[in-house]
C-alpha cells in the first residue's frame, strides 16, 4: 500500500509534486504510520492516539501548571495582606491567638448598687469595662461572672454603653453570686481578711467587691463574707510590695493582678505591673516585712481612673516615658 502511494506521486503525472522531494518523503512517512495503525487492533490505536493526545498536550498542561501555581500563590499573598491590614487595624488579634482560657472564676459583686452615688457608679462601670478588655486580651483569661446586675450600674451600662449585651466571654447576672456559685467554692477577696492569699485554686470563684466607696463603708464586703459563712483572703500585697497608701485597690486592680498572677506566676510580678505608680508601691527585700499599722493609717482606696498600666520599675521608678 505504502509503494501505492509513492507510485501516485510520480514525475510525470505532477510535475508540481516531483520536485517536492521533502513533501514526497512526510507523505512515505504519514502513509507508513497510517499503515502501521490500520494494522493495529481497534483498541490499539485508541490507545495510541491517547498518548499522542497526551504528548501534544504536554506544553498546555505544564502551562496550566503554571497558572495554577501563581494563582495560588497571589492567593496567599492576598490573604496575608488581608491577616496583615486586620493585625494592624486590630493589634489584640494576634495575642488573642495563643489563648489558654483558665478555669478559674472571677466575681463582680454587684450588689452594694444602692450604696452609692451615681458618680462612683459610673466609676464602677468603667472598672468593669476595663476588666472586660484586659480579660479579652489576657493570655490566660479568667471565666468572668458579673452578678447582682441592676439599679443605677444596668441604667448606666444601657445608657453610655449598649454593646454590653454583645460582650463576649463574660456572664451577667442579676441573681446573688451565692445562687450561682456553689458555697463550698467561694472565696470572697477583701483588704480585712485576715488570711493571705498565697495561690489560686483554679476550682474557686473568687469575688471581688463591685464597690467605690473611698472607704466610707470600711469592711462592708469581709462582714457580709463572714454572715455568709464562706472563705475570704486578702491579696498578699504585704509579703511583695511596700505600699505609701493602704492596701485597698480598686475593683479593675484586683481584676487585672489575678489576671497578671495567672500569666507570670508569681505574685511579685503581677503586683509591679498592674499597681499605679501613685500607689507608690516600691518591692519588699525578700525577707523583709512592711510596717502595716504605719500603712493602716494612711490614705486609703482609690478610683483607678488610668487608662492604661503605669510601668514601674521593681525598685518604684517610672519607666512609662
Ligand atoms: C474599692 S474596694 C472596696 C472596699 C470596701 N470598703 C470593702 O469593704 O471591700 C473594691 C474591692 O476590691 C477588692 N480588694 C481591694 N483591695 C484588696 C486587697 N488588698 N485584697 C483583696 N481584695 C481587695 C475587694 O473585693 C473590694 O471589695
Amino acid at each position: 500500500m505504502a509503494n501505492e502511494n509513492v507510485n501516485i506521486v510520480s514525475p510525470c503525472e505532477n510535475k508540481e509534486q516531483a520536485g517536492d522531494s521533502e513533501s514526497t518523503v512526510e507523505t512515505n512517512k504519514n502513509s507508513e504510520e497510517s499503515t502501521e495503525t490500520q494494522s493495529l487492533s481497534k483498541r490499539q490505536r485508541k490507545k495510541l492516539l491517547r498518548q499522542k493526545k497526551w504528548e501534544e498536550e504536554r506544553e498546555l498542561r505544564k502551562q496550566k501548571r503554571k497558572d495554577r501555581k501563581q494563582q495560588r500563590r497571589l492567593q496567599r499573598q492576598n490573604n496575608q495582606d488581608e491577616e496583615r491590614t486586620e493585625i494592624d487595624r486590630n493589634p489584640r488579634k494576634r495575642l488573642r491567638k495563643v489563648v489558654t482560657l483558665s478555669s478559674v472564676r472571677l466575681v463582680v459583686d454587684c450588689s452594694f448598687d444602692s450604696l452609692m452615688h451615681l458618680k462612683d457608679v459610673r466609676k464602677l462601670h468603667k472598672q468593669i469595662q476595663r476588666c472586660y478588655a484586659t480579660n479579652r486580651r489576657a493570655p490566660f483569661p479568667v471565666q468572668f461572672i458579673v452578678t447582682s446586675l441592676g439599679g443605677q450600674l444596668k441604667q448606666s451600662m444601657d445608657e453610655k454603653d449598649k454593646g454590653w449585651v454583645n460582650w463576649k466571654d463574660i456572664s451577667f447576672k442579676t441573681e446573688h453570686y451565692s445562687e450561682v456559685v456553689a458555697k463550698e467554692d467561694l472565696v470572697y477577696l477583701t483588704s480585712d481578711s485576715p488570711n493571705v492569699l498565697t495561690e489560686l485554686d483554679q476550682n474557686k470563684a473568687y469575688v471581688i467587691g463591685g464597690l467605690v466607696d473611698h472607704n466610707h463603708h470600711k469592711g462592708i464586703t469581709f462582714e457580709k463574707a463572714k454572715e455568709l459563712g464562706i472563705a475570704h483572703a486578702q491579696l498578699p500585697l504585704s509579703s511583695f510590695v511596700k505600699m505609701n497608701s493602704r492596701k485597698v485597690l480598686a475593683v479593675n486592680h484586683v481584676f487585672e493582678i489575678i489576671l497578671a498572677y495567672l500569666e507570670k506566676g508569681n505574685w511579685q510580678d503581677a503586683f509591679f505591673t498592674v499597681l499605679p505608680q501613685r500607689k507608690g508601691a516600691v518591692a519588699l527585700d525578700q525577707d523583709g516585712a512592711q510596717d502595716q499599722e504605719e500603712e493602716e493609717e494612711q490614705e486609703s482606696d482609690f478610683d483607678s481612673d488610668e487608662q492604661a498600666p503605669p510601668q514601674m520599675g521593681k525598685n518604684g521608678e517610672d519607666t512609662s516615658s
